[in-house]
């Protein structure tokens, strides 16, 4: 049994992660300051689960602000996923993009030097690679939104620090995370909605932008796998990714068959810094963590529904 610093683990990625860690028998402190992105309520809804185990405890912290040292006393991993995400705000809220992604990195960085941990996991995104993030991990790094760009800075921290003070890292990049409790401003969480409530729904562009979707369990997973498997990961870049690709007109049919619903759609300009086609490269990850997502889009997006159905 680990005991694991997950920060943001109120979000969506953070609470999947943290019950699949809880549940391969470590322990985890999990932080999240709540940044109102979108509403506190959803996340306290991802939390509910985690805190009636006595293995995980949660601690309210900006870690922009806060005092970092108490949370790391007696850590031994950092799984470091706390971030404002999502790019369409990026281009008028940077300052907290700026904050959340590029100063709260630095901080626990240097935190982390002060107070070691035996493995800092950085969580990062297919965003660094620019409108087409369809190659290995040695892809040119060409970010096209202020989003990308502050993620891809932080990943520059983690690779410096881990260079110049000998802290063992890891970054992931993680490729369209859907699923349970996806974050209310993203795409399949807002085509569900609109369909389960007969709105119409607004497809940015004309439909064909593609996406390696990833399942949020496999995603987990893929995560866990780095941190149990250090001498394979440590000073590695992975992608982490689904294994199909599909676009957006395709997702919305998948969605029509599932509910039976007929979805009335429109089509809007394509968004400033949309990525075009992403196909998560994910060989390194199957060589040498042996991940390998499970999850069909079909499967994935039905959990999803369910959950946003109930
Ligand atoms: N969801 C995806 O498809 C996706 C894709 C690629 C990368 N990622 C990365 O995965 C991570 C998690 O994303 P998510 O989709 O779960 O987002 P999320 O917004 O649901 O979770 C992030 C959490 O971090 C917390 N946080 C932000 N700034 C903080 C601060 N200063 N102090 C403490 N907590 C803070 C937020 O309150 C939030 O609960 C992020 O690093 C994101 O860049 C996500």
């Amino acid at each position: 049994m680990r005991t694991c610093l997950v920060t943001g683990a109120a979000g969506f990625v953070g609470s999947h992660l943290s019950e699949q860690l809880i549940a391969r028998g470590h322990r985890v402190v999990g932080v999240d300051a709540f940044i109102p992105y979108y509403p506190r309520a959803l996340k306290e809804q991802n939390l509910a689960g985690l805190r009636r185990s006595d293995r995980f405890r949660f601690v309210e912290a900006d870690l922009r602000r806060d005092d970092l040292p108490p949370l790391l006393a007696d850590v031994e991993v950092v799984f470091h996923l706390a971030a404002q995400a999502g790019l369409v705000r990026s281009w008028s809220e940077f300052d907290s993009y700026m904050t959340c992604n590029i100063q709260v990195t630095q901080r626990l960085l240097d935190a982390t030097v002060k107070s070691p941990v035996g493995h800092f996991l950085h969580i990062s995104t297919s965003s660094v690679y620019g409108r087409f993030a369809t190659g290995d991990e040695t892809t040119p790094l060409a970010p096209i939104s202020p989003y990308g760009i502050t993620k891809l800075a932080a990943e520059h921290l983690v690779q410096a620090y881990g260079a110049n003070h000998g802290l063992p890292t890891t970054i992931l990049r993680l490729f369209s995370v859907y699923g349970p409790r996806q974050r209310p401003d993203m795409g399949y969480h807002i085509f569900i909605r609109s369909l389960l409530e007969g709105r119409t729904i607004t497809v940015d562009g004309d439909g064909s932008d593609s996406r390696s979707n990833t399942f949020v369990k496999d995603c987990a997973e893929g995560l866990i796998r780095a941190f149990e498997q250090p001498e394979q990961s440590m000073g590695q870049v992975f992608n982490i990714g689904g294994g199909e690709e599909v676009n957006v007109n395709q997702v919305l049919e998948i969605l029509q068959e599932l509910t039976g619903k007929q979805a009335q759609i429109a089509h809007g300009p394509a968004r400033a810094g949309d990525q075009r086609r992403t196909v998560a490269d994910i060989g390194k990850a199957r060589r040498l963590l042996g991940y390998a997502p499970q999850t069909t889009i079909v499967d994935g997006l039905a959990a999803q529904l369910a959950w946003q159905g109930k």
